[in-house]
């Protein structure tokens, strides 16, 4: 029981760890349309993300074209096989799993980082890489939202960033960082698929905590 005076309600608390805990990466899903109003609501809660220096650097694109979906996914393809091949010995374990939805799922976004990101300083002049951090604080609490909602999300990075920023038109200095796989899910995985499908193990949160000072976790 909360006793902290800005504690939200008890239920209110529970569905925040329960959206955490239940959220899962899906690759499977029913068809059908997400309803314009809850998409809006989704991306809304993209939005409200923390960014470094308020730099808001997410861009969404929102793929309605059935043609540019299809690049889309032959893209992911491409990049699929030249990620199997760098797989050595786990290269036909790889090509089993399935890593995307892309024709399957209701909405397809690409969130990617704006161009022009040198003018923003503050907080990422050592770690430029802020910027991308900022981004997927975004597609998480999209990621939430969407659970919450009762929606499955994947998100699928196997792609050449420099080919998907080509077939998007988007700008020198932009950069696609996700392809969002949206939509109504059969029922959501119990635990990773890749835990699932044995290709990976999850580590507990004992074995990556440390105290003062570098412990090896390796
Ligand atoms: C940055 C990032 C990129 C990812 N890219 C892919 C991907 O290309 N294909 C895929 O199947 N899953 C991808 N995932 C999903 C992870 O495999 C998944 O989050 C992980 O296995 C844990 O499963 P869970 O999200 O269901 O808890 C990605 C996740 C993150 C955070």
């Amino acid at each position: 029981m909360s006793n902290q005076k800005f504690a939200f309600p008890e239920a209110e608390i529970a569905g925040v760890y329960r959206a955490i805990h239940q959220r899962r990466d899906m690759r499977h899903f029913k068809p059908g349309r997400i309803d314009t109003e809850i998409l809006h609501k989704l991306l809304d809660a993209a939005h409200h993300a923390p960014s470094v220096g308020l730099m808001q650097p997410w861009r969404f694109i929102r793929i309605t074209s059935d043609e540019m979906r299809e690049a889309i996914y032959q893209l992911v393809q491409e990049e699929r096989l030249l990620t199997a091949d760098a797989m050595g010995e786990r290269e036909a374990e790889f090509m089993r799993l399935k890593v995307e939805g892309i024709k399957q799922c209701s909405e397809v976004l690409i969130a990617g980082l704006c161009d022009h990101r040198e003018r923003f300083i503050f907080g990422r002049r050592t770690l430029p890489e802020m910027d991308l951090a900022s981004v997927a604080c975004a597609i998480q609490n999209l990621w939430l939202a969407a659970r919450a909602e009762g929606l499955g999300m994947g998100w699928v990075s196997i792609f050449d960033p420099v080919k998907l920023a080509k077939l998007l038109g988007m700008p020198e200095g932009a950069k696609p960082v996700a392809i969002l796989c949206l939509g109504e899910v059969e029922e959501f995985y119990k635990s990773p698929m890749l835990v699932e499908e044995g290709w990976a193990k999850e580590r507990p949160l004992s074995e990556l905590m440390m105290e003062n000072r570098w412990v090896d976790t390796e």
